[in-house]
């Protein structure tokens, strides 16, 4: 079971890391953060809690060598980088992957998104990025818990070797738990912490909540 906590909005994380540390699985940075404060910023934050996964979601979508170029910026930090699935192994994500492995880190590739106008392409695209996930074998998906389904397929159709890493749950409606019971192996949380009047309290419940739903799945 895992929470891994988003961090988005360009701000000031240092305090909020270091009491979220032994709560949640790890953290996802936003480009906004990232844009704002500089990639050596994840490095300042990996400081205050260094077991956790540090995950860089540039989603990246480009050619491999400038996928390479902007992975490389921000790689010394974290232990994973976001890709989108659609732009295809050949000259995309198979150098960014071999890239990556080089480096001793790991890729995780979008399989599909989170909010509502996923379904106008990226969902008809997905049978197709399956068989590119199948080829390049990441180590990590992204897959909606706003849309559950979308999670089983991924896991029956990739097995148990990768990491699937679920957005949605808080904000945009999915309830804590819904993805993992689908097969997700973190829920990746937002708002629904980082914007939470107690962020600790927030986390500590969305646990309660996952564990509960977990139990009765
Ligand atoms: O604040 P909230 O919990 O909605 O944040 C969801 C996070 O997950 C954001 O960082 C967003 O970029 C990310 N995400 C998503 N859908 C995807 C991939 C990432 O919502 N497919």
């Amino acid at each position: 079971m895992g929470l891994l906590v988003a961090l988005d909005r360009p701000g000031g994380y240092e305090e909020l890391v270091g009491k979220l540390c032994s709560r949640v699985d790890g953290f996802k940075l936003g480009l906004p953060l990232l844009m704002a404060r500089g990639p050596g910023y994840a490095g300042l934050l990996r400081r205050r809690c260094r077991d956790a996964l540090w995950v860089a979601d540039l989603k990246l979508a480009d050619i491999g060598y400038v996928m390479r170029l902007t992975a490389g910026l921000v790689a010394e930090h974290v232990d994973a980088v976001i890709a989108h699935g659609f732009v295809g192994v050949e000259g995309a994500l198979g150098e960014l992957k071999d890239y990556l492995d080089s480096l001793g880190k790991r890729l995780v590739v979008v399989a599909s998104m989170s909010h509502p106008g996923a379904r106008e392409a990226y969902d008809h695209a997905l049978p197709r990025i399956l068989e590119t996930l199948e080829r390049l074998r990441p180590w990590g998906v992204v897959a909606p818990a706003t849309r559950p389904g979308v999670v089983g397929i991924v896991r029956r159709r990739l097995g148990p070797g990768v990491a699937i890493m679920s957005p949605g749950v808080g904000a945009q409606g999915a309830e804590p738990g819904s993805a993992l019971c689908a097969g997700a192996d973190y829920e990746i949380v937002g708002r629904a912490i980082t914007g939470s009047g107690d962020p600790v309290e927030a986390a500590e419940r969305i646990r309660r909540e996952q564990e509960a739903r977990l139990s009765n799945c």
